[in-house]
């Protein structure tokens, strides 16, 4: 870990309606440093990860990456920035193999994206297999992901989520439904 800070959430701030999902959320993540963040159904976890990642604008505070203020960008411009999410359901193209929404995430982080499937040119091929081959999951590349079960899909979509080598990586619940072996089939 070094001593560079990363994240910077300051005084973060989010309702809906008359619910407050996030009432003056504070949070500083160095470079290097890995923080889980726990919470009872309805805490605000996912609400955090959004406002971060853009998906939720923040009714009042600051979000800093870097020496950069994120704040008011939206979720592409974010994911540009170097920050990449994963979702408490996972958000994968289920009629498309796991290798093909590879290509996808690939391609978007190439800005190439089309109505089209992506082309599987040998460079994105080799570097999707590099990223699922680090989560064991090479062997399923060929599969459709409708077929595989919900543990494998919150691991690809991690998977996915790392295809642009990511500064700072947030991960919404990426153990529930998971196996603790790999006993997949
Ligand atoms: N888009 C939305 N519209 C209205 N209310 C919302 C919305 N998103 C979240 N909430 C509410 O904000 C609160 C925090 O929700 P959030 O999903 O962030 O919690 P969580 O900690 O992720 O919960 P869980 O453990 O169930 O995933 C909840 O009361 C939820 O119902
Ligand atoms: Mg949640």
């Amino acid at each position: 870990m070094s001593d560079e800070l990363l994240l910077h959430a300051q005084g973060l701030n989010k309702q809906f309606g008359a619910v407050v999902a996030a009432q003056d959320v504070n949070l500083r993540v160095k470079t290097g440093e890995r923080v889980s963040l726990i919470g009872s159904n309805g805490a605000g976890k996912t609400t955090f990860v959004n406002m971060i990642t853009g998906y939720v604008r923040a009714d009042s505070g600051s979000i800093w990456l870097g020496g950069t203020d994120i704040g008011r960008m939206n979720p592409r411009q974010i994911t540009r920035m170097g920050v990449a999410r994963s979702f408490q359901i996972p958000q994968l193209y289920p009629s498309m193999t796991v290798l093909e929404n590879m290509l996808v995430a690939l391609a978007c982080h190439e800005n190439r994206l089309s109505t089209w499937l992506p082309a599987a040119t040998s460079a994105r091929v080799s570097r999707a297999d590099e990223v699922l081959s680090r989560f064991n999951l090479l062997k399923h590349r060929d599969r459709l992901v409708s077929e595989l079960p919900g543990g494998l899909r919150k691991l690809i979509d991690i998977a996915l989520a790392m295809t642009g080598a990511p500064r700072l990586l947030l991960l919404d619940e990426p153990t529930s439904g998971v196996a603790q072996k790999k006993n997949f089939p």
